[in-house]
């Protein structure tokens, strides 16, 4: 159907064991063109695994994680080309501290996707614009607030123009008065339409600007619902407990 929204990811009964211990036990989810997908969920519950797993810097124990319907483990020979359709984003921001703000943004860009010095230095340009950083492009990350490096390295995620970007807890690291800095260029992007799927404990912008929720308990998808369902009626009793735990005022 012409409105139907392109699949872009899918996760199919993802298993990851560490040791003897089942971490992940059997998650499926799909994940379409436009959907800002937010996994919430306990303190050890299985969500940074879960994100890991996705993007292969864990190797799953079993199931299927397909890109655009292809099973990516048999049609990437070359893992880095598929985290350029499949982004990430750090909690601890990962960026190569020798390098600049703008070499940050131009290194993958060259290395992995070969393009030249000034298309990538075009990019890196556009995407630094993009998140109020363009005038830090000498800067190197340790002359950064926690928050500004965070502001980099979307804007290094998004100059591979990623199809999906993996955000595992990005504003956690951040002090306090950095959050919301974090937290609205990620809004906008949502607003842009960007595919996204955001490991977060901020639950108000899980709430308001998610399309889905998914509640991830003991390795398990515990609920997975739109955000006006499951936080002002979660059907899970520990989805509910889970929630009471914040302050998300009056529904
Ligand atoms: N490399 C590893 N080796 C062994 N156990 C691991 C490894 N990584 C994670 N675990 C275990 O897997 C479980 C899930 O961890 P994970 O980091 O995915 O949780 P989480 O939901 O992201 O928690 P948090 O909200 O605290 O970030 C934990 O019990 C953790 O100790
Ligand atoms: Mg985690």
């Amino acid at each position: 159907m012409a409105d139907e929204k392109e699949l872009l990811l899918s996760v199919q009964d993802l298993k990851k064991q560490f040791g003897e211990r089942e971490i992940l036990k059997g998650i499926s989810f799909d994940v379409k063109k436009g959907d800002v997908v937010c996994i919430i969920g306990p303190s050890g519950s299985g969500k940074s695994t879960l994100i890991r797993c996705v993007n292969f810097l864990e190797q799953p124990t079993g199931g299927v994680i397909a890109y655009r319907g292809q099973n990516v483990l048999e049609s990437f020979k070359n893992l880095a080309l598929y985290r350029t359709k499949v982004g990430m984003v750090f909690q601890q921001f990962n960026l190569f501290n020798n390098m600049t703000v703008l070499e940050n943004c131009m290194v993958g860009q060259v290395k992995v996707l070969g393009k030249d010095k000034d298309t990538a230095h075009s990019t890196a340009m556009k995407y630094l614009e993009h998140v109020g950083m363009a005038s830090y492009i000498n800067a190197k990350p340790h002359q950064l607030s926690g928050g500004q490096k965070q502001r980099v390295a979307i804007a290094r995620a998004l100059a591979l123009e990623p199809e999906v970007l993996l955000m595992d807890e990005p504003t956690s690291a951040l002090d306090p008065e950095m959050v919301g800095e974090v937290l609205a260029v990620m809004k906008e992007l949502a607003d842009e339409g960007l595919t996204m799927v955001i490991v977060t404990h901020e639950m108000a912008f899980a709430r308001d600007v998610s399309s889905r929720v998914i509640f991830i308990d003991q390795g398990v998808i515990a609920e997975e619902s739109s955000p006006e369902e499951i936080f002002s009626a979660p059907k899970n009793q520990r989805t509910k407990d889970f929630l009471s735990r914040f302050n998300l005022g009056k529904q």
